[in-house]
C-alpha cells in the first residue's frame, strides 16, 4: 500500500528550490566540498542536542581539533573536556575511538563503504547516511524523527513512526526520492524543512511549498500525523523470596483469591531487595508464628515479565529457628515430591527446579 502512496515524488524539486532560499547558515555547512570529518562531528553533536546548543561547541571543537588526525592524537581527557556541557559523554568517547580506528585502518580517510562506516563506534544508520550523502554525495537516506514526520505527512502514513516496520517503509520511500546528483542537499533540505516548516504539533502549512503535494493535508490530517506510540514503561519491582525448609518440606503460601496470580501457590516473599527484603519476609513469617534465619547469600535471581510490571526476584534459603505455623489455610508445608499437586504462581513454579 505504501508503494502506491509513495509513487509521486514531484514535490522533491519544490523542496530543493525552497532550500536554495531558506537554507540555514550553520557552522558545519560552511566549507565546500564538505569535509567528512566535520560532517561526522556535527552529526554526533546533533544527536539528542538542539542546533542552537551545538553551534558554539562545534566552533570551539574545530578550533581545538581541526582535523581527524588531531582528534585521534588527543588524550581522552582533552576530548572529554572539550565535550563538557554537551552531555551524553559516550558520544565523545565513541567518536574519539572511531577516529583512531579510521587513522589505523583507513589512513585517516573516512571510509566510503556503508558497511565500514556503520562499523565505526557510535555510528548508526542515520549518521552513516548523513556522512555518506553530505560528504560523498552518495544516495543514502538519513532518517531521523524529522524525516519520519515529514514523510508521514507527505504520504499520509498513519502507522506508528516509532515502529521498525514503518521506519523501514519510510526509509525505502526516502531512498526512492533521493535525487541521484543531489543526495546531500536533499537530506539537508529535509532537515531544514522539518525544522522550519513541517514542525511538530502545528505545521506551518500556510507557508509550505509542498502543501499541494501533501496527502495528510488533503485528508485534513496534518495535525494528527505522525502517529507516535511509545511503549509503556513497565515498572520494575524487586521481590525477595525466601525458600524455607523444615523436615524436608517447604513452606508455601496461597495468594489471595483476587488479583494477580489469584489463589496460586508461592514461596514466602515480600517486596524489596537486600536486607530490607529479607527483613520484610521475616516479619511476614513472624506474624504466622515462625522465626526464621536466612542464609546471607542468594541462591538464585529471576526476572519475570508481566504485561504491566516486571518482578526482579532474588531467592534466599531460610531455616525455622523457632515456632510453629499458625495459619493452615493459606499456608502449608509441602514435600518436594508433591510439588506437582499445587498450581504454582508463575515464576515460583520455576523455583521448584532448584
Ligand atoms: N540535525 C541533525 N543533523 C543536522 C544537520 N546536519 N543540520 C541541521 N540539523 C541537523
Amino acid at each position: 500500500m505504501l508503494e502506491q502512496k509513495t509513487g509521486n515524488t514531484s514535490w522533491v524539486s519544490g523542496l530543493l528550490e525552497w532550500f536554495q532560499t531558506h537554507r540555514r547558515d550553520l557552522p558545519w555547512r560552511r566549507d565546500f566540498p564538505r569535509d567528512p570529518y566535520k560532517v561526522w562531528v556535527s552529526e554526533i553533536m546533533l544527536q539528542q542536542t538542539k542546533v542552537e546548543a551545538v553551534k558554539p561547541y562545534y566552533d570551539s571543537w574545530m578550533d581545538r581539533f581541526p582535523t581527524l588526525e588531531s582528534l585521534a592524537a588527543a588524550s581522552e581527557d582533552d576530548v572529554l573536556r572539550q565535550w563538557q556541557g554537551l552531555g551524553y559523554y559516550s558520544r565523545a568517547r565513541n567518536l574519539h575511538e572511531a577516529v583512531q580506528e579510521v587513522v589505523a585502518s583507513y589512513g585517516g580517510h573516512v571510509p566510503e563503504q556503508k558497511k565500514d562506516v556503520l562499523a565505526l563506534k557510535g555510528v548508526g544508520d542515520y549518521t552513516a547516511g548523513a556522512i555518506l550523502s553530505i560528504a560523498y554525495g552518495m544516495p543514502e537516506a538519513a532518517v531521523d524523527g524529522n524525516v519520519l514526520r515529514v514523510f508521514a505527512r507527505l504520504y499520509n502514513i498513519d502507522g506508528n513512526i516509532l515502529s521498525s516496520a514503518v521506519k523501514k517503509q519510510i526509509t525505502a520511500c526516502v531512498e526512492q526520492c533521493i535525487p541521484r546528483d543531489q543526495a546531500g542537499v536533499f537530506n539537508e533540505a529535509l532537515m531544514d524543512f522539518g525544522a522550519l516548516v513541517c514542525i511538530p504539533k502545528h505545521p506551518r502549512c500556510g507557508e509550505c511549498p509542498l502543501a499541494a503535494s501533501c496527502l495528510a493535508r488533503k485528508a485534513g490530517r496534518e495535525q494528527e500525523l505522525p502517529v507516535r506510540i511509545t511503549k509503556k514503561k513497565v515498572p520494575v519491582e524487586p521481590v525477595t523470596v525466601v525458600m524455607v525448609e523444615q523436615n524436608r518440606k517447604w513452606l508455601l503460601h496461597r495468594r489471595p483469591p483476587k488479583g494477580l496470580l489469584a489463589s496460586m501457590w508461592e514461596f514466602p516473599n515480600a517486596a524489596g531487595s537486600g536486607h530490607e527484603g529479607i527483613q520484610a519476609v521475616q516479619h511476614l513469617l513472624a506474624n504466622l508464628g515462625l522465626d526464621i534465619a536466612v542464609d546471607p547469600l542468594p541462591v538464585h535471581t529471576l526476572k519475570h515479565v508481566f504485561s504491566h510490571k516486571i518482578w526482579h526476584m532474588t531467592v534466599y534459603i531460610g531455616h525455622v529457628t523457632d515456632g510453629i505455623l499458625t495459619n493452615k489455610e493459606d499456608w502449608q508445608w509441602l514435600p518436594c515430591e508433591d510439588y506437582a499437586s499445587v498450581p504454582w504462581a508463575g515464576p515460583h513454579g520455576k523455583l521448584t527446579a532448584l
